[in-house]
């Protein structure tokens, strides 16, 4: 049985452990264009998810931490990265939201051969967008960034907002053992079937967080990633008010989030700007909210002594925009993408039919138009041609919430069961709640073989994902 990770922690309270909360990015690398490559090499080891006296957990990571090094660059510079892989077995890296050219997109068999076991590869691409991107393995993918392996990419604008602080925090949620290791049961039927591989300790940059020591009147950047395989965050923040200022990295009008939560699905990321209004001496807690019944404190904000100031400061919080096309709606083409699949509260397949419960036996649980891909994907299931608009039509027809992420491009969401959305956000991956339909709309712009896949990464596993073409003809 697993615990909730709000179980464990207190346990690790309970057990009198000195534990000094550590919410500090690993040390991490700065590029820049004119330095040369900075090296991400993938390999196993250990590290301290838990406090003291609980001993280290066996993970594989990038250059020996997780998460791997900040890679940090400005907007519009080059970044060349030599991955080097020293784990057991084949791997890539992708740069998750990040428009890459189709060849440094990180997907084996798709846009390169997967780097082997001692091998390497030179990742190179400019970055044209600023914001709070990620990098992680596309090979293997459930195993592999379940074991540790990912890292957070920031991409500076020129132009920064003013704040006293810009934080990162890597969410991530492990299922461990008692003896802390990770536990197997990579590619259950079980997980992929229902919600993924759910785990049962949440750590924020590696660490299981405690508190937060921060300044009354303090003005916080709030990076926030989601790295775990399958758990959906739902942060409440209390007593303070977060403005969420981007969503995957692209600026969003400034707003509260809906009812105060902020939801953040794998993969997702969202920045937001905190201005800590608590007393000094004042613990204020966030929560993870998101599944019912199995609620629990992540940290406190724990307000020193200090009164930085004592009123909110009028620095902007919007951000420039970046330069993504914009879709034409009046000549764009609607594509239909039905989701299929899944368990249901008796064991049914979604779908109901006989050739999907024959398609299950093989492992293929979740369908896209009705097909389930298993192993590398080649045939792509839609062909746009390169500069035209597009409407996809999604559907959502499980019993499931599901991430879903279109790589090389970021989409605006246009619709939520045909209302339009208030911010039409960018997104490179948007949360489809269960028998949820959601409109997304992009100039196919950036020409190639794209994944469009679930970022449940069991649910990926287990075929929910396919292949679209960008090309000259269509
Ligand atoms: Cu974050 Cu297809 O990946
Ligand atoms: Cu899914």
């Amino acid at each position: 049985m697993l615990t909730t990770p709000f179980l464990n922690r207190r346990q690790f309270l309970a057990s009198g452990a000195a534990f000094a909360a550590s919410t500090k990015i690993a040390a991490g690398a700065t590029a820049t264009s004119t330095g040369n490559p900075i090296t991400l090499r993938a390999a196993t080891g250990q590290a301290a998810l838990r406090p003291a006296p609980f001993g280290l957990t066996p993970v594989w990571h990038y250059n020996g931490a997780v998460p791997g090094a900040a890679i940090r660059v400005r907007q519009g510079e080059r970044l060349r990265i030599e991955a080097q892989n020293d784990l057991p077995e084949d791997t890539t890296i992708h740069w998750h939201g990040i428009r890459t050219p189709n060849a440094m997109d990180g997907v084996p068999d798709l846009t390169q051969a997967a780097i082997p076991a001692g091998g390497k590869f030179l990742y190179e691409f400019d970055v044209q967008d600023a914001g709070t991107f990620w990098y992680h393995p596309h090979h293997n993918s459930s195993k592999q960034v379940g074991h540790g392996l990912y890292g957070p990419l920031i991409v500076e604008e020129h132009d920064p907002i003013k704040v006293d602080r810009d934080l990162t925090w890597m969410l991530d949620d492990w299922r461990l053992t008692e003896g802390g290791e990770i536990a197997g049961g990579f590619g259950s039927m079980h997980d992929a079937g229902h919600g993924g591989r759910m785990g049962n300790t949440v750590t924020i940059n590696g660490k299981m967080p405690d508190r937060l020591a921060v300044k009354t009147g303090e003005r916080i950047r709030l990076r926030l990633i989601n790295a775990a395989n399958a758990r959906i965050f739902g942060l409440d923040f209390g007593a303070l008010s977060p403005i969420v200022i981007a969503i995957d990295g692209q600026p969003v009008s400034p707003h509260a989030p809906e009812s105060g939560v902020v939801v953040i699905g794998p993969a997702m990321r969202v920045d937001l700007v905190l201005d800590m209004s608590g007393k000094p001496g004042e613990a204020l807690p966030v929560q993870d909210v998101f599944y019912n019944r199995m609620e629990y404190k992540l940290l406190d904000f724990v307000h020193d002594a200090t009164l930085l100031r004592s009123t909110v400061p009028d620095w902007s919080i919007e951000l420039a925009p970046n330069p993504l096309s914009e879709p034409d709606l009046a000549t764009a083409t609607r594509h239909e993408v039905i989701f299929n699949g899944g368990m249901m509260g008796q064991g049914m397949m979604g779908g109901g039919m006989m050739s999907m419960m024959n398609q299950m036996r093989q492992g293929n649980m979740w369908f896209i138009n009705g097909v389930a891909a298993k192993g590398p994907v080649k045939e792509p299931f839609l062909k746009l041609a390169q500069g035209t608009s597009h409407i996809l039509s999604m559907e959502n027809r499980t019993a499931w919430p599901h991430p879903i992420h279109f790589h090389g491009h970021s989409f605006r969401v246009i619709a939520r069961n045909d209302q339009p959305t208030r911010f039409k956000e960018w997104q490179d991956t948007v949360m489809m709640a269960p028998k949820e339909k959601v409109d997304i709309a992009f100039v196919a712009d950036n020409p190639g073989d794209w994944m469009f896949h679930c970022h449940i990464l069991e649910h990926q596993a287990a075929g929910m994902m396919g292949v679209i073409r960008v090309g000259a003809e269509a």
